[in-house]
């Protein structure tokens, strides 16, 4: 049987081509990039372009750049990083400002920043999962260090405006930090531009290698490290860097500029279309949208009007990879908080099955999988 994955949202296939230009790293050139012999020059060499690279695909400079281990640590570093410093500073400031639908390393970093001291407010959204900038403004206080919005949502895909969001806070005179693993190399994402202060990116979700990513800082933004070491990083984040990983996450942010994502919309809506003509009862969380700009362009999510969790199986058993909810908050919660935070029911809510497409869906693939969703709730029904 063959496998339809549409469980991009979760992790990707690592590109061939990814695969290929980390090899060397491996086997050739595997120095450690602070040796100053000619295989840790190399190694160092490689981790110059990798910075340049990945710094270029969002508009930044290299230097506004910490690798990390990937999204959840890039989060992490963001927030206790920044709260670590007003303690530092003695600022007195200690609130921050997120929302009811971020991923789960957000809002458990917020949950036990909570209990060291820090106050947080946990932002509604409307009913397609939207942040109101008015909400946002009447919100923040002199306490506030920072404001924290996921750019792209994991589960219903929905992409908020940073441009919006972030004159709010630059008005306040509070940083901006956004979570854009889900929209990054999907929706256009230019930091010099952009009112956002740092900004998550990891490798796993844009066809690069897991266990990789990056936290992007603007100049003049401090923050306190979460891992001390050997000075890597700018000091910012201990720890021999991953060079293979790190070449196949630059690698991976190159051909992400390869997407084609008009055509990724419109597989995404036929999808859609398909879906919520043929099953009667069915509806879409998260916003309709017909350029990508409100809802990420490989992200489909639906309520079917049968059992979720049976549903789910019978696409598993007929070798269509999906999810419910986030593969990563699948951790004992039955139902979605985010998909609670837009007002479905629990029922609604356990009855959602996540499907996320990417360059390399095929059409016809879709199309099959289109055929097993139908039957499959029929047979569940
Ligand atoms: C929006 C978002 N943020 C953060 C993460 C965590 O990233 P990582 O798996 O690289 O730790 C994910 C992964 O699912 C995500 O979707």
């Amino acid at each position: 049987m063959k496998k339809i994955y549409l469980d991009n949202g979760a992790s990707t296939m690592v590109d061939p081509k990814v695969c290929k230009v980390m090899e060397p790293y491996f086997e050739d050139c595997y120095g450690n990039a602070s040796s100053s012999h000619e295989c840790g020059v190399d190694a160092h060499r490689a981790l110059l372009l990798a910075r340049e690279s990945v710094a270029r695909s969002i508009g930044a400079r290299e230097e506004g750049i910490v690798f990390t281990s990937g999204g959840t640590e890039s989060n992490n570093m963001a927030l206790k990083g920044l709260f670590w410093k007003e303690v530092e500073k003695g600022s007195g400031r200690n609130h921050i400002v997120t929302t009811k639908i971020e991923h789960a390393c957000i809002v458990n970093t917020c949950k036990w920043l909570e209990t060291q001291g820090c106050k947080v407010t946990y932002l509604d959204v409307d009913e397609e999962g939207f942040v109101s900038a008015e909400e946002l403004k009447s919100v923040i206080r002199p306490e506030t260090f920072v404001v924290s919005i996921i750019h792209g949502n994991n589960e219903i895909g929905t992409v908020q405006d940073l441009d919006v969001l972030g004159k709010v806070c630059r008005e306040a005179g509070v940083l901006f930090h956004t979570d854009a693993c889900q929209s990054f190399t999907k929706v256009p994402i230019n930091v010099r531009r952009l009112p956002v202060d740092l900004m998550t990116l990891n490798s796993h979700k844009i066809h690069g290698p897991k266990g990789v990513g990056a936290l992007w800082l603007r100049k003049g933004v401090e923050i306190t490290p979460l891992i001390h070491g050997g000075g890597h990083e700018m000091g910012l984040r201990g720890g021999t860097e991953n060079v293979a990983g790190l070449v196949g996450f630059a690698e991976a942010c190159k051909r992400g500029r390869k997407n084609k994502l008009k055509g990724l919309i419109r597989m995404r809506n036929y999808f859609i279309d398909e879906v919520l003509e043929r099953v009667s009862g069915s509806k879409l969380n998260g916003p309709r949208d017909e350029d990508g700009m409100k809802r990420l362009c490989n992200n489909i999510n639906i309520t079917f009007p049968v059992n979720g969790e049976m549903l789910g199986g019978y696409l598993n058993a007929d070798g269509v990879c999906t999810s419910k909810g986030s593969a990563c908050s699948n951790n004992g919660h039955s139902v979605s908080p985010i998909l609670k935070a837009i007002g479905r029911t629990e029922e609604d809510a356990a009855n959602s099955i996540r499907f996320t497409i990417s360059r390399f869906t095929e059409q016809k693939d879709l199309d099959i999988a289109i055929e097993v969703v139908v039957k499959s709730v029929e047979k569940v029904g």
